[in-house]
């Protein structure tokens, strides 16, 4: 991050002082204005609800370009990424800013075998949940509890940051086929260190004591893709999440629990789920997609179209049209005949020549159609967050990492602009009316 030249500066009047401000310019050209002494020089505070036009730190790690459907993981295009590569390559290249050579994936991929296992003990905290408790409730649990068992973050936490984050992104995939196996009442099934990552994941969810759970090439490519389009996304609602408990010195556990608890919104990675049961409501209203387009233009309505809409792009979210273009593929090789993929691509015709969404800038983001490939996987709806979460923790853990290693990271604690009751002279009990 550059400050531009001296005599290119922000202009600012106030009670009739001019303040100059620094101007400060990204790799790309994204711009921001310099007001880290704003309160502290003219008295003042922004007010941003939403945090829509405020930078909230310098990264290196994801670069957004919402007007053009730029997404780039350390300055590789995600096209690239996500058609020529591992998901733990993509892991290994947000934490290490590097593209592994052989050895290092070679090295990575062992690390991440050696540490699949969850504790033993873990495991009987299954048995205390309910069957219907949420995926999302037992991983944000578990993860805060892996702490208890891994103290090792309790010292210089970027010390064995390496170990952490491989120790994570191994046993996340252990805990969220663990939940679901206890959901269904199934046996566990434990991690196999002859599989792939994405393939020992879809063994553990899928293989039975009575039926062989066959590995298919294609449907390990699938997931792969998926996983390298949900790594990172530069200051989303759960990766500000991390960055803020982080922000206080809370250890990477507790940081990336508040990761999934962020995500599980409706309006954040929960809208994979919602996706699919407005898309089921839609099949059972006969198709009546006027009904629902006019519910999401109604101001009376809370209901919004799932998978539509973008705080950054407006234009077409490229994850989105990467998985769109995957779905015919994934599901003919899987021979799967979903009703609800037609459902989608019809309304995303009507919704894209309907000046309402088309003026807002309303495109399909990467929740529009990320259900329909995880349905034809076999996963189940209420998993679908879950799989965000798998897919997000690499740029979690790299984000949390470089918020750490700035120098300039403070811990976060915004303003506010107060509109309460003014000082107010006390009542005791007996005296109140
Ligand atoms: C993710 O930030 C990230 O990078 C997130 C993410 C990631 O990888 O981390 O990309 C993942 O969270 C994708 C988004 C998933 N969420 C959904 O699909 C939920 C549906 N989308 C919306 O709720 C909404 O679009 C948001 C939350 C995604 C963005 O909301 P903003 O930026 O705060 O925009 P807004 O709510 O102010 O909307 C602007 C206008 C409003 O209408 P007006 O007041 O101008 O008349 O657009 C309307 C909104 O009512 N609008 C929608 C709409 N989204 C916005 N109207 C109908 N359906 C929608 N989906």
């Amino acid at each position: 991050m550059s400050e531009t030249d001296q005599n290119n500066t922000a202009s600012l009047k106030i009670d009739g002082k001019t303040y100059e401000l620094s101007l400060l310019e990204g790799t790309e050209g994204d711009k921001s204005i310099d007001i880290r002494n704003l309160l502290r020089d003219t008295g003042y505070t922004v007010f941003d609800t939403g945090y829509k036009n405020s930078a909230s730190c310098s990264s290196t790690i994801t670069y957004l370009d919402g007007g053009q459907g730029i997404l780039r993981y350390r300055g590789y295009a995600i096209e690239d990424l996500a058609e020529k590569c591992l998901f733990i390559e993509v892991a290994y290249l947000l934490l290490h800013n590097k593209l592994p050579n052989r050895e290092e994936l070679e090295a990575f991929r062992v690390m991440l075998e050696q540490q699949a296992l969850i504790h033993e003990d873990m495991i009987h905290f299954f048995d205390n949940f309910p069957p219907n408790a949420s995926p999302m409730s037992i991983l944000s649990s578990m993860v805060t509890s892996l702490h208890n068992f891994y103290p090792e973050m309790s010292g210089d936490p970027l010390e064995n940051i390496d170990l952490t984050a491989t120790r994570l992104i191994s046993k996340i995939r252990t805990i969220a086929a663990f939940s679901f196996k206890k959901s269904i009442g199934q046996p566990l099934v434990y991690p196999r260190n002859d599989l792939s990552y994405c393939g020992n994941f879809l063994n553990m969810m899928f293989d039975t004591p009575v039926r062989p759970y066959i590995v298919l090439p294609e449907v390990v490519a699938a997931l792969n893709k998926l996983l390298i389009l949900h790594a990172d996304h530069e200051q989303n609602c759960s990766t500000s999440a991390v960055r803020l408990v982080g922000s206080a010195g809370g250890n990477l556990y507790a940081s990336i629990s508040a990761g999934i608890n962020a995500l599980w919104g409706p309006l954040h990675g929960g809208a994979n789920e919602a996706v699919i049961e407005m898309l089921e409501a839609i099949h059972a209203d006969n198709n009546d997609y006027k009904k629902y387009i006019a519910k999401a233009k109604d101001k009376n309505d809370p209901f919004r179209l799932s998978g539509f809409g973008h705080r950054v792009y407006k234009t077409y979210d490229p994850r989105g049209e990467i998985i769109k273009a995957a779905c015919d593929g994934i599901l003919d090789v899987l021979n799967v005949k979903d009703p609800l993929l037609e459902i989608a691509r019809n309304l995303e015709d009507i919704v894209l020549t309907d000046d309402y969404f088309v003026s807002r800038h309303l495109y399909p983001n990467i929740d529009f159609y990320s259900g329909i490939i995880y349905r034809a996987l076999g996963i189940p709806t209420n998993m679908f967050t879950v799989m965000f979460a798998l897919g997000r923790l690499p740029g979690w853990i790299a984000q949390w990492r470089e918020m750490r290693e700035d120098q300039d990271t403070k811990i976060c604690r915004p303003r506010q602009i107060y509109v309460g009751a003014p000082a107010r002279k006390f009542v005791p009990l007996c005296e109140r009316l």
